[in-house]
């Protein structure tokens, strides 16, 4: 029974510790650090939303990870299969398969709208190469977006070439290159960040930003925050929903998991404050309004590149890295749906892919809609919590604030309540037997508890 997962890690995909992180983070670093944490940090207010994201990532989203990547390594297989083999071999209960269901349809809705936000990225690459930016100002560059925003074929051109660069990767044997690709490409990213926060920080309004990201003001704060940041602690970390198991299955079995996973929530969260760092400052600066919604980066940072020296070319390279960190993060979206149409389906993987992909393809049409066309649809607004959103808001709420979410709750409750402790143990590799025991009443307690306690105040 051991022998398919004894085979994997024998022969393992990461070749190393550092191999898999790179990985892992490819996953993780995405819009999600660079678009979406600033713009939902700027609607909520914040610094109090901001320190309500970090104590998730800390307390609920890194036990989380570690139980997904344990899981994955335990079982050595897809996370359906890996699921499946653990609740055999402990004699439990089938249904936690569940976990991996779920987690196949909220991939499959996510990059529905991931896509055409990593369209928006791809067109501007090509406006920032045409100088489009060029002595822009605010007003200038808001009627850019709204104008990319109002067009529904231009974002459905976008939309699709996004798709057909995640269709191609994952199809063809091209993944061990990108792989390769991506371990220089996001050290540059990263770089390019910097330079921007170093922009920031000599052209922007930085205290001003600075304190809008680190000084809590509690009374902005909201239960729909706090919902919004624990999910986003989810969505940042590709968590609660099997992303992380099938990644774990290949961890050669020397390697920690636990510093693993550490490493990896501590670059996704770096990035995603060095983005703030970059924007905000420019927000203030210019007099924009930091609650202006999913279009913020998109109208600040041509701002900046805009004005700076060698703006052109900075202005191009990022938001091409952006489109390279979207597409890695989308890869890690389409492949569970992929291996569920074979494995399942006994689809073979180009089909496989073309069936997966072009479906995805189909749902991000509503996600266009939403923005122009059907800007004023509201279709659950008879469900309380549901009110006023658009089928975007709808994808986004659905899968970050409650898919996520209850996938990382019952990911809790299996490992900490139901999984073998000894195999835990052994998984874990903590000598000092007082890691063990906090990791332990972590995901035992705090963790189903955190969940549950924000699910309850939000949903009654
Ligand atoms: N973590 C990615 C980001 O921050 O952009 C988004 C994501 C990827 C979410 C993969 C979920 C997932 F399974
Ligand atoms: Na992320």
């Amino acid at each position: 029974d051991t022998s398919v997962s004894e085979a994997r890690q024998d022969n393992p995909m990461w070749s190393s510790r550092l191999a898999f992180i790179l990985a892992a983070s490819g996953s993780a670093v995405g819009l999600g650090n660079i678009w979406k944490f600033p713009y939902i940090t700027g609607e909520n207010g914040g610094g109090a939303f901001v320190l309500v994201y970090l104590l998730c990532i800390a307390l609920i989203g890194m036990p989380i990870m570690i139980a997904e990547v344990m899981i994955g390594r335990r079982g050595g297989r897809s996370p359906i299969n890996s699921l499946r083999m653990l609740t055999q071999r402990d004699g439990l209960s089938t249904r936690w398969t569940w976990i991996g269901w779920m987690g196949i349809t909220a991939s499959f809705l996510i990059l529905s709208f991931y896509s055409v936000i990593g369209g928006w990225a791809l067109s501007y690459v090509g406006q920032s190469a045409g100088g489009v930016f060029t002595d822009s100002n605010a007003d200038s560059i808001g009627a850019l977006f709204g104008g990319l925003l109002s067009d529904p074929w231009t974002l459905l051109l976008w939309h699709s070439v996004f798709m057909v660069l995640v269709i191609t990767i994952v199809a063809g044997g091209i993944r061990s290159g990108m792989e390769k690709a991506i371990n220089i490409l996001m050290p540059i990213l990263f770089i390019l960040l910097l330079v921007m926060v170093g922009y920031a920080l000599s052209s922007g309004d930085f205290a001003q930003g600075f304190a809008f990201l680190f000084q809590p003001d509690f009374s902005k704060l909201t239960t729909e925050g706090i919902l919004t940041a624990l999910g986003h602690a989810f969505f940042t970390l590709s968590l609660g929903m099997g992303v992380m198991m099938a990644y774990g299955s290949y961890l050669p079995k020397n390697v920690s998991i636990v510093k693993t996973a550490v490493a990896v929530s501590v670059v996704d969260t770096v990035v995603a404050l060095l983005a703030g760092l970059a924007i905000f400052p420019l927000v203030f600066a210019n007099g924009l309004e930091p609650g202006s919604g999913p279009g913020l980066i998109f109208q600040t940072l041509p701002l900046a590149f805009g004005q700076m020296t060698g703006g052109v070319l900075f202005g191009t390279l990022f938001f091409a890295l952006l489109v390279v960190a979207a597409v890695t993060s989308a890869i890690s979206l389409l492949e569970p749906v992929v291996e569920w149409l074979e494995e399942q389906k006994g689809i073979n993987r180009l089909s496989g892919t073309l069936i997966g992909g072009i479906s995805i393809w189909v749902l991000g049409l509503f996600t266009i809609l939403s923005f122009n066309e059907w800007a004023d649809v509201h279709p659950l607004d008879f469900i309380p919590v549901f009110e006023n959103k658009t089928i975007f808001d709808l994808l986004d709420y659905v899968t970050a604030n409650l898919m996520m979410p209850l996938g990382g709750l019952f990911i809790a409750i299996f490992v900490g309540w139901f999984m073998n402790k000894q195999a835990v143990e052994n998984q874990l590799d903590i000598n000092n037997g007082y890691g063990f025991k906090i990791f332990m009443f972590i995901l035992r307690f705090i963790t189903p508890a955190a969940v549950a306690t924000v699910f309850i105040y939000n949903l009654v």
